[in-house]
């Protein structure tokens, strides 16, 4: 069965552009982004690990390690590191995992035989600093994935994991959030004193919490 939300990250021993890891004591206290893309040499992945690499300062700010894989060998990762600063102005500064024999590809459930039985197809996983899976994403080899929604989904993690709030459809820093629907009005007026707007009984809004 595939991993799923709640599961804790299967920990692994890899070899990365950054040597030697062990996951789980790579990972240390902090988020992780564990993502694969199909190959090496190619430009829809090209330009990923390169907007991955810009958004370095932004996963620092949220306590975050991003780290690659594509069933590519070492040599490969650090040649095409190469073309990756020369073509999108940033160079790789997260570890590239080399995971020529599958293994932790096969682990996490990268690879979709129907969709490719060579390489692995574009997974995410944002995992949280307890271990456990929080956002499982798969696109297919053709389409990139938009960095930018997984900083705001680390966002919303990251302040519904504090306060009993959920975040509403396209939400960004900074917008109205929804209480949760288990706090009831006697409660939620402890934990929001200035009130809240309720458009339905169980639709209410508040302002973003200081997170
Ligand atoms: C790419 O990263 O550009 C790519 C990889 C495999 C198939 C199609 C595109």
């Amino acid at each position: 069965m595939s991993l799923q939300l709640g599961d804790i990250a299967p920990d692994f021993e890899a070899e990365t552009t950054q040597g030697k890891i062990k996951f789980h004591d790579w990972l240390g206290n902090s988020w992780g982004v564990l993502f694969s893309h199909p190959k090496d040499y190619t430009p829809v992945c090209t330009t990923e690990l390169g907007y991955t690499a810009k958004l370095k300062p932004e996963f620092d700010k949220r306590g975050v390690k991003a780290i690659g894989l594509s069933v590519d060998a070492l040599g490969a990762h650090e040649g095409w590191s190469k073309d990756i600063e020369e073509t999108q102005g940033h160079a790789v500064n997260f570890p590239m995992i080399a995971d020529a024999d599958r293994k932790v590809s096969t682990l996490y459930g990268m690879i979709h035989p129907n969709a490719s039985d060579t390489f692995t197809v574009r997974s995410l996983f944002i995992i949280d600093p307890n271990k456990k899976i929080r956002l499982t994403i798969t696109y297919p080899a053709s389409t990139g994935r938009n960095f930018d929604e997984v900083l705001r989904v680390i966002d919303s993690l990251q302040l519904t994991d504090k306060h009993k709030v959920a975040t509403p459809v396209n939400w960004k820093q900074g917008e109205d959030v929804i209480i949760v629907p288990s706090v009831k009005d006697e409660d939620a007026q402890k934990l929001f004193p200035k009130g809240w707007k309720a458009l339905k009984p169980y639709l209410r809004l508040v302002p973003q919490p200081k997170n």
